[in-house]
Parts: C-alpha cells; sequence; structure tokens
C-alpha cells in the first residue's frame, strides 16, 4: 500500500554516488527529502538534478538533508553526474541511490505500472525529524517539479511543527499566517497578541 501522511518512512540501506547509506543514519536527527527520477540521461531529470545541487544551501539552512534516486546503477550516476556538472553549471552534491534492484522504489511504491512499468514517477516524500512522513508529491515524466515549491512548503512544515498556526494559500515566509481553530481565542490573545479576527475560524497573526 501507497505511503500516507503520518508514517514512518521505511528505512533501508543503499549504494548512492556516495556510497553506502543507511536512511534513518543518513537523515539524523534533521529533516529529509527523498525524490525519484525516472531515468539517467534524460532532459528533465538532468535538469531537476542541477536544480536540486543549487538550491543545497536552501536545503541545509533548513537543516534537511536531500538524496535523490533512479532506477539506474552508481556508475551511470556518476558518467551522468559530468553532463549534470557540463549542462547545469553545478556539480551533483548530495548521494543519488542506484535502485537497479527497486528495493526503496517498491518500498515507497514510485514505479506506477500504468503510467510506465519499469520506470520510476517523480515522486517526493518530505520526512520530518520524527522519521514521519509529512508531504508527499507525485509527478509524471513529462514535468519537472518545482523546487522552490519544495522549499516554500518545507518552510510551512517547519513553522507548523513548533507553533499552532497553518499558513494560508500562497503563503510564503515571512507573511500572516492562520491561528489554528483548535486555538481558543483567550490562548490567542496569550499566544498571539493584537491578532485578526475575519470570522470566528479565520483569525490571523504575524509570523511567529
Ligand atoms: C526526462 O527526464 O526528460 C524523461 C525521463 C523519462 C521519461 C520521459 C522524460
Amino acid at each position: 500500500m501507497a505511503l500516507r501522511l503520518g508514517d514512518t518512512a521505511p528505512d533501508f540501506t543503499v549504494d548512492t554516488t556516495e556510497g553506502r547509506i543507511s536512511f534513518h543514519q543518513y537523515l539524523g536527527n534533521g529533516w529529509g527529502v527523498l525524490f525519484s527520477h525516472p531515468k539517467d540521461f534524460t532532459p528533465v531529470c538532468t535538469t531537476e538534478l542541477g536544480r536540486v545541487a543549487k538550491l543545497k544551501p536552501e536545503f541545509e539552512k533548513r537543516n534537511v538533508k536531500v538524496i535523490g534516486l533512479s532506477v539506474d546503477p552508481v556508475d551511470s550516476h556518476s558518467k551522468w553526474a559530468a553532463d549534470i556538472h557540463e549542462t547545469q553549471g553545478v556539480k551533483l552534491n548530495f548521494p543519488v541511490i542506484a535502485d537497479a534492484d527497486r528495493k526503496v522504489s517498491d518500498l515507497y511504491d514510485m514505479i506506477h505500472p500504468n503510467a510506465n512499468d519499469t520506470l520510476t514517477v517523480r515522486s517526493v516524500f518530505v520526512i520530518g525529524p520524527d522519521k514521519k512522513v509529512k508531504l508527499t508529491l507525485t509527478y509524471p515524466a513529462s514535468t519537472g517539479r518545482n523546487f522552490d515549491e519544495l522549499l516554500r512548503v518545507i518552510d510551512s512544515l517547519q513553522l507548523t511543527a513548533q507553533h499552532r498556526v497553518a499558513t494560508p494559500a500562497d503563503w510564503k515566509r515571512g507573511e500572516d499566517v492562520i491561528i489554528t481553530t483548535a486555538v481558543t481565542n483567550d490562548e490567542a490573545n496569550k499566544l498571539f497578541p493584537g491578532f485578526k479576527t475575519l470570522k470566528p475560524y479565520l483569525r490571523y497573526t504575524k509570523q511567529p
């Protein structure tokens, strides 16, 4: 069965471009992003891995470790890394899993046979410090992901894990947030002084 939000992210030990990695150990006490791409030496995937490599400092600022995956072997990943460097202007700076035996792809349900019975779809799993799945995304092979959106979501996940707030549509870091309905007005007065009430269920406050 597919992984659902709140499930424990399955652990595994695999070969990657940075050697053998045990997933939970690799994540340590921080956050993680596990993302699959369909195949090495393909155009959209090349741009995606380049983009993630460029954004590595942004993931690091958020205490997030990234790890990619495809069903190709390590030597293929390593040769492809040279193309990523040449065409995207950045070195591959995070591990990419070689999942030739599909062990991880199967654990995470990354192969959708009605789309393609051998290649992984573009899956994303955001995993919290408690090793629970906080977010899943699935894109088809034809559509490259928006990794700025992934950072935006991580900002929301990390904020809402710390404070009793939720983030509205299109929210970005620094903008006002919503006080969750579980917070009474008395509590809100203490926690979020000066909050604004548009409706009893829709109360805004500055980002804590
Ligand atoms: C791509 O990355 O461009 C791609 C990969 C697999 C199938 C189709 C496109």
